[in-house]
């Protein structure tokens, strides 16, 4: 095999993006590798057999963007349905719709109040700490929603997130708690939403249907013993895009970037549908669990593909990330910012390498801004060092 004009590790998101790109522009021989069994990074799904389900294999990943440019770009190579994303909470034996609105606090008041008046209520609850500055993210929360709220479906489901108490936990995790004064509790806000048409998979194996693309799985860039790793392209000169953990690269010399990660437990009910939403929030502490996530409930459109007596239900629970664990969520302390300019810098010093996604910059993107980021990236890094 004669050595690709670009290696690319990881076939997430940003990888699949740069690879797609480079192939399209310039018609150079591209090899992704990936050290798992399957492309997709994080957005990969699979077939649940039993219920005809879709299973986001790493947690609910929902389509949405208000970015024309990335919105056109994968409408290239997949269509996408109708979905609406919403989600409800259970508290206290009752089922309330999220993100709090109108709807919302007239349920929990026992109320009928008016836009106006609702605003009212909530501004002269979160008045209970006037004048203070928020020492933690307990008293953030009540400053920007008012107790009563706060309590009900804020404090527990952020302290089972963080297995820390609020009260422990720096103000600045909570820079703000939407409330709307109307009834629309439609999720997301953006121009565009929906999940693609045939699933995560087929839409993110069409960016790469090229025959100058090959992509070698279970192949970890560390690893010496297989010819594209990183010793071997770094001598070689062969331009890398590396999109693995930015510390990991560096084999952790400058310490450890922080995480959280999610365990799933999977549930599964003799029933066609069992919450009737796709995503169900537990605010109170006696779940041990966050959310559900009903698969079934994200696809209405595939009901007669479906299985009408049974469903498949996943449990999230949250808890800080080792390194042998999926890294999700980047915890970003005043530390691990720190740390990160550290490697960031290390990183610009590194010939023909790129580092981007989400590992590669140790941050929490949504896939619209990953794609985003990876055209941005193969314009102005990746393609110059493709001419050089
Ligand atoms: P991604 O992590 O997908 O890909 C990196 C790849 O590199 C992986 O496949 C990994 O195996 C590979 N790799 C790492 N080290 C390697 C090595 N040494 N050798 C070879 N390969 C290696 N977004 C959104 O828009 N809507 C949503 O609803 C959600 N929901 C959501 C839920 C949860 C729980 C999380 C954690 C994230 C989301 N997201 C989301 C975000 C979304 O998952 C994210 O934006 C993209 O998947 C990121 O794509 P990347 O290519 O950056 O990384």
């Amino acid at each position: 095999n004669a050595t690709p004009d670009l290696v690319i590790v990881g076939a997430g998101i940003f990888g699949l993006t740069i690879a797609q790109q480079a192939v399209e522009k310039l018609g150079v021989n591209v090899t992704i590798i990936d050290i798992r069994d399957h492309i997709g990074g994080n957005a990969y799904s699979y077939m649940d057999p039993e219920t005809g389900a879709e299973i986001h294999k790493y947690g609910a990943h929902l389509f949405h963007t208000s970015n024309s440019r990335v919105w056109e770009y994968v409408n290239r190579f997949t269509k996408f349905t109708d979905y609406v994303h919403r989600v409800y909470a259970t508290h206290d034996g009752e089922v309330f719709p999220l993100p709090i609105n109108l709807g919302t606090i007239n349920q929990f008041f026992r109320a009928n109040y008016t836009p106006a008046q609702a605003k009212a209520l909530i501004d002269e609850q979160a008045g209970e700490l006037a004048g203070t500055d928020p020492a933690n993210l307990n008293d953030q929360g009540i400053s920007l929603i008012g107790r009563p709220l706060y309590e009900a479906f804020i404090k527990n489901y952020t302290a089972k997130q963080w297995q820390t108490d609020p009260s422990e936990l720096p103000a600045s995790i909570i820079k703000r708690l939407p409330v709307r004064f109307n009834y629309n509790n439609r999720y997301f806000k953006d121009t565009w939403e929906g999940l693609p048409a045939d699933g995560y998979t087929a839409w993110l194996e069409r960016m790469i249907d090229d025959p100058r693309i090959t992509v070698k799985l279970e192949t970890d860039f560390f690893d010496e013993t297989q010819p594209l790793n990183k010793r071997a392209l770094l001598e070689a000169g062969v331009p890398v895009v590396y999109t693995g953990p930015v510390d990991r690269y560096f084999d952790y010399d400058l310490g450890e970037l922080k995480w959280r990660t999610v365990d799933f437990k999977e549930v599964r009910y003799d029933e066609g549908d069992h919450f009737g939403c796709a995503v169900m929030n537990f605010s109170d502490a006696d779940v041990p669990y966050t959310r559900a996530i009903e698969f079934k409930n994200f696809n209405p459109e595939r009901a007669a593909e479906q299985n009408p007596n049974k469903t498949v239900v996943w449990e999230e629970y949250s808890r800080f990330a080792n390194r042998d664990d999926e890294p999700y969520y980047p915890i970003n302390t005043d530390e691990d910012k720190a740390l990160y300019a550290q490697y960031k810098a290390k990183a610009a010093d590194e010939p023909n390498v790129v580092f981007g996604g989400r590992l590669g910059t140790y941050a929490y993107y949504d896939m619209d801004q990953v794609f985003n980021q990876a055209l941005i990236s193969y314009e102005k890094q990746v393609e110059p060092l493709l001419k050089k």
